[in-house]
């Protein structure tokens, strides 16, 4: 198989073939202790602070579980990609994006686990079709007609319950909601009832079911219908709307989608909070919700350092630094999203230019992202914006010798992303909105250079460190605060190095201390 990257997650893609078989994952695991109740959990054991006899109790436990029970995964991408290649044979791929790919090396070979996903395009249908062999993985695809597949995809999960997620509508423009977008709800509908039928066909009598994030919250309440002995959980991996942001949508869809989720054994999210916006949702819209479980994904720091440190990425560091020379480095890595705020990133930068004039010529920021979702006319706009306030910035302040932002944003290049993260003085990490930010943590693992980490207060992973009580590990920055955000970022730059030390060896710590392993077995005790 080759390999491919997609969307989130920079370094997420090269968790695959980490663990190989299970048994490797569970040797570090240690016991969480995710139960739903109807109460929010939140889960705190870092490997660090638990000893090896309650790690290894559970990993005996998980791995049985794991190895004996039948396990169904059904999420809208798999672990696998397809591609036409140049003589318009179909090649197969791995796959990228957290999602997939934290869980993939968990389950990879594994006869008793069945991946459920959506054929996502042309190939993937003529793949399905055809049945195209998927090493490693037991596939079943659903298909639907591309068009409706394009309103369920994109109008409906990425233009709807995305902006409805993120809090992004502003209300006087958007959201407007007529009968094409009653259409695509039924596709949508369509879709998660495809999905609960391929399940109802895979899973055998008590198997578990991991459901995955906002393209299929309907499948729930289908499955309890049909299936009442499984054990189903489903895991939100974006933030929740509250209840405000639920009312904006079409009442007879707010309602159809919670209660589709209330009818999960427990429903998951990465920080206690979007637990909270879902139990509230819940409770206010229609008096019932899944019992809930807060589960952040981690990330296998082995692993991405390795593929940190790859030969490609190793030149990436040498190119970077003939081009920044020895100035201070500020990074960031993103696929060019909505949430991430890169425009307001930039701002800040020039922010701190502006007021410091004595940090001119001394650092460069260097940011690898790449498109994403390009069928969304927003994104397009956005993609446009980034690259005009690119130019502003380094026409204002930009010299001879000195370009202030050293952009790339062609197709994702994740060992050019990860030099960046490697040499980086501030890594800057600023979404509106984000359910948890891998990018985040990986960057905590491969810095070489004790960066320090300018993080948005609205992202998961800020919480997950707040929760922990290491908050103070990171610059936290209300991410539309741009004086704020210039303000940290000059404070990144200008501390006393040991300072930084202190703080980067506390986040790589506390990254370190929780990986996919953790995340998967949350999800298995959450349905039992
Ligand atoms: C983001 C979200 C994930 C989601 C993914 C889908 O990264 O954080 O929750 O699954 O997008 O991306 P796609 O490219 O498939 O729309």
């Amino acid at each position: 198989m080759t390999f491919e990257r997609a969307s989130l997650g920079l370094f997420a893609a090269a968790l695959l073939g980490v663990f190989g078989a299970l048994g490797g994952a569970f040797v570090r695991a240690i016991d969480t202790g995710a139960t739903p109740t109807g109460a929010v959990h939140a889960i705190e054991s870092p490997r660090a602070s638990v000893g090896a006899q309650a790690g290894a109790a559970s990993v005996v436990s998980d791995l049985a579980h794991l190895a004996e029970d039948a396990l169904v995964i059904a999420s809208n991408r798999g672990p696998v990609n397809f591609a036409e290649g140049a003589s318009g044979a179909i090649e197969v791929r791995r796959a990228g994006g957290g999602l997939a790919t934290g869980l993939a090396p968990l389950v990879e070979n594994r006869s008793n686990v069945t991946w459920i996903a959506s054929a996502v395009d042309g190939v993937d249908l003529r793949a399905a079709r055809t049945r195209v062999p998927t090493p490693g993985f037991n596939m079943r695809y659903v298909t639907m007609d591309p068009a409706r597949y394009d309103l369920a995809y994109n109008h409906v999960a990425n233009e709807a319950l995305w902006f409805a997620a993120h809090g992004f509508w502003d209300g006087v423009r958007a959201p407007r909601f007529d009968a094409t977008f009653r259409d695509a709800w039924k596709a949508f509908r369509e879709l998660n009832r495809k999905f609960a039928g391929a399940i109802d066909r895979a899973a055998p009598e008590g198997g578990t079911v991991l459901v995955q994030d906002y393209h299929l919250p309907l499948v729930g309440d289908l499955l309890r219908e049909r299936r009442p002995d499984l054990r189903t959980v489903h895991f939100t991996h974006t933030p929740f709307g509250g209840p405000d942001e639920m009312r904006r949508l079409p009442a007879a869809v707010s309602e159809e989608l919670l209660h589709g989720m209330a009818g999960f054994d427990a429903a998951g999210f990465h920080t206690k909070r979007w637990a909270t916006r879902y139990e509230q949702s819940s409770n206010e819209l229609i008096v019932r919700a899944a019992a809930t479980y807060v589960a952040p994904l981690g990330i296998d720091p082995d692993n991405v350092r390795r593929i940190a440190t790859s030969a490609e990425a190793d030149r990436w560091v040498q190119d970077l630094r003939a081009i920044v020379g020895d100035r201070m480095v500020i990074s960031r890595t993103d696929r060019i999203e909505l949430s991430k705020n890169i425009v307001s990133g930039f701002n800040a930068y020039d922010d701190m230019l502006e007021r410091h004039p004595e940090l001119r010529n001394r650092v460069s920021f260097v940011a690898s992202i790449f498109p994403s979702r390009e069928a969304v006319e927003e994104y397009g706009k956005y993609s446009k914006q980034i690259e005009a306030t690119v130019d502003r910035i380094n026409q204002k302040y930009g010299t001879a010798d000195w370009q202030p932002i050293v952009l790339f944003n062609d197709a994702s290049n994740m060992p050019r992303a990860m030099a960046g993260l490697r040499i980086a003085d501030a890594v800057l990490i600023n979404p509106v909105r984000d359910g948890l930010n891998l990018v985040a943590k990986e960057g905590a693992v491969v810095n070489e250079n004790h960066a320090a980490l300018v993080l948005s207060r609205e992202t998961g992973f800020f919480d997950e460190l707040a929760a922990a009580g290491k908050g103070d590990a990171v610059l936290g920055i209300n991410p539309f605060d741009e004086t704020e955000t210039s303000d940290a970022l000059y404070r990144a730059l200008t501390m006393p190095k040991r300072t930084r030390t202190r703080m980067a060896k506390q986040l790589r710590g506390a990254v370190e201390a929780r990986g996919p392993e953790h995340w998967l077995r949350d999800q298995l005790h959450a349905a039992r």
